[in-house]
């Protein structure tokens, strides 16, 4: 289990991430979202030791890895797939892959390549293709396979869908479940907190650097503080009831009638 406990960071400033408690248990997904700022990708950093923890743990699967440094990280099974894909532009998907596969014999590096290419066969045919020329799906494809090239035991992700067409983010995240199946512990960091949900066991709502809500995936898809405020629903319909009884019926297809009963609820209140 990659575990987090009472973990406080930032940067030059003031502390940004405040008591943050999160446990990643092999084979499950857990979701982070949040507004922009909130402290997502801060997270992040912090675990992979890329900036330092202030006070609190960070362990992994019983061994300390606070202040350990991004290789003593990474050596404990631990992959970042870092926000905006930074995959390099001038080297081509097959050297990008091997730059995954960084420590380990060819042999192995061929192997998990294979694994990689089954998981992603988009990639496969373009193996000897720039990775600057790849589309934004194709790229955040090979962010994610050069992560799986390290064959991590824990997977962190920053925001895999940010500027990708919904049809892109969806063949992206249906390969998920297959990772978590195989053991793999994912932590899924996103602003786009309808489809994060939707596919994590456990989730957490971080706001301004503080855990304010957690429960399971379903749990917070149903919360409404978070429907409101964090599924983009409040905020596009503002109170036109035109609008809202059509988000209504939307949500109620798409989420069941409990969840579209308790949106009208909170937006009664709210009037
Ligand atoms: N390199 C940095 N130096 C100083 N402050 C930073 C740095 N990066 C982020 N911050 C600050 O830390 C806070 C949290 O930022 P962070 O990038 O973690 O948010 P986020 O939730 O990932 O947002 P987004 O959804 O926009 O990616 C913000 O107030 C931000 O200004
Ligand atoms: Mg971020």
């Amino acid at each position: 289990m990659l575990e987090i406990k009472n973990l406080t960071s930032g940067y030059d400033g003031p502390d940004v991430l405040h008591n943050i408690d999160l446990e990643i248990e092999p084979g499950s997904l857990i979701a982070v979202i949040g507004a922009n700022g909130a402290g997502k990708s801060t997270l992040l950093r912090t675990i992979s030791s890329l900036i330092k923890t202030r006070s609190g743990t960070i362990s992994v699967d019983g061994k300390d890895l606070t202040n350990a440094g991004p290789a003593a990280v990474v050596s404990s099974g631990i992959s970042q797939v870092p926000e905006g894909r930074q995959v390099f532009a001038t080297m081509t998907v097959a050297e990008n892959l091997d730059l995954g596969a960084f420590k380990t014999s060819k042999a192995i590096a061929a192997e998990r390549l294979e694994k990689a290419l089954e998981i992603f066969p988009a990639l496969k045919e373009r193996l000897s293709n720039l990775a600057g020329s790849l589309s934004g799906g194709q790229q955040q494809m090979l962010a994610i396979a050069r992560g799986l090239m390290a064959e991590p035991k824990y997977l962190l992700m920053d925001e895999p869908s940010l500027g990708l067409a919904p049809i892109v983010v969806q063949t992206i995240f249906d390969i998920l479940p297959t990772l978590t199946k195989a053991g793999m512990g994912i932590l899924l960091i996103e602003q786009n907190g309808q489809i994060a949900l939707s596919v994590a066991d456990k989730a957490v709502l971080l706001e301004r650097g503080h855990v304010t809500l957690r429960g399971t995936g379903q749990e917070l898809l149903k919360n409404p503080e978070v429907i409101e405020r964090y599924l983009g629903v409040g905020n596009s319909i503002g109170a036109d009831p035109k609008k809202q009884a059509v988000m209504s019926v939307r949500i109620k297809s798409a989420l069941g009638n409990e969840t579209s009963d308790m949106f009208q609820k909170t937006n009664a209140s709210a009037r």
